[in-house]
């Protein structure tokens, strides 16, 4: 057989198909959109983080924030112009300021992306530059996206802004998505099928056992 004297083709045809299954499964080609952030830094590491965010691509993430009569609307977008400014991934609009201030406070193509087990935090540098505090450096964000089986993208929040410092000051994001959580392995994804098959056996030895001593 022909499959046969070409002993390197099954097994070779069969890690292809495991492989597309893993990348589909993960959405990596639902959407090739990470690409469009530029990775400060080109390491492996940082380039699966990012990717393990591709689910959350094509959408603007809003929260709006209200206090001492103050009130700002921040926008994020995963590797896409956050509420439409090019090059921002995260905006802020002062919503009270004449025709709404708008203040890039990250931009994607000076992405750094960080990969643990249960979250990814994405860092956006180079927004634009403070006007009276830290040192008038470059703005930048900081999200941290956790792992939540329950939602596939969860509420943007803002956590704080650390601006009293002189250097290295950002803002920092939280939101929670599936997208981020390990994967579950093949035997405990198949225990509720065992446990059910399980109960269906008791169910069955017990009838059986009840109708014959009955
Ligand atoms: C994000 O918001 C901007 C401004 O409202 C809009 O132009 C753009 O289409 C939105 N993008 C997505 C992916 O929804
Ligand atoms: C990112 O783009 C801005 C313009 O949108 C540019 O000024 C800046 O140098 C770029 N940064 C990097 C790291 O490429």
């Amino acid at each position: 057989m022909k499959l046969l004297s070409c002993p390197s083709g099954g097994p070779f045809l069969v890690w292809t198909l495991a492989v597309q299954l893993v990348l589909c499964g993960s959405g990596v080609y639902a959407s090739e959109g990470t690409d469009n952030c530029k990775l400060h830094l080109h390491s492996e590491k940082q380039q699966t983080a990012l990717k393990r965010l591709a689910p959350l691509i094509n959408k603007n993430f809003t929260v709006e924030t209200t206090s001492d009569g103050e009130s700002y609307t921040y926008v994020f977008q995963l590797c896409g112009d956050a509420g439409g400014v090019p090059g921002a991934g995260v905006i802020q609009i002062n919503t009270k300021a004449e025709g709404k201030k708008t203040t890039v406070i990250g931009s994607y193509n000076a992405t750094e992306a960080i990969g643990g087990s249960d979250w990814v935090m994405l860092m956006y540098k180079n927004g634009d530059k403070y006007e009276g505090h830290c040192s008038k450096e470059n703005r930048r964000a900081t999200i941290m996206i956790s792992c939540d089986r329950n939602v596939e993208m969860g509420n943007l929040e803002v956590i704080l802004e650390e601006r009293e410092k002189d250097h290295e000051c950002f803002y920092l994001f939280e939101l929670d998505s599936s997208a981020v959580c390990p994967a579950v392995s093949p035997s405990s994804a198949l225990a509720p099928y065992y446990s059910s098959l399980g109960s269906v056996f008791l169910l069955f030895t017990s009838s059986v056992a009840s109708s014959t001593s009955g």
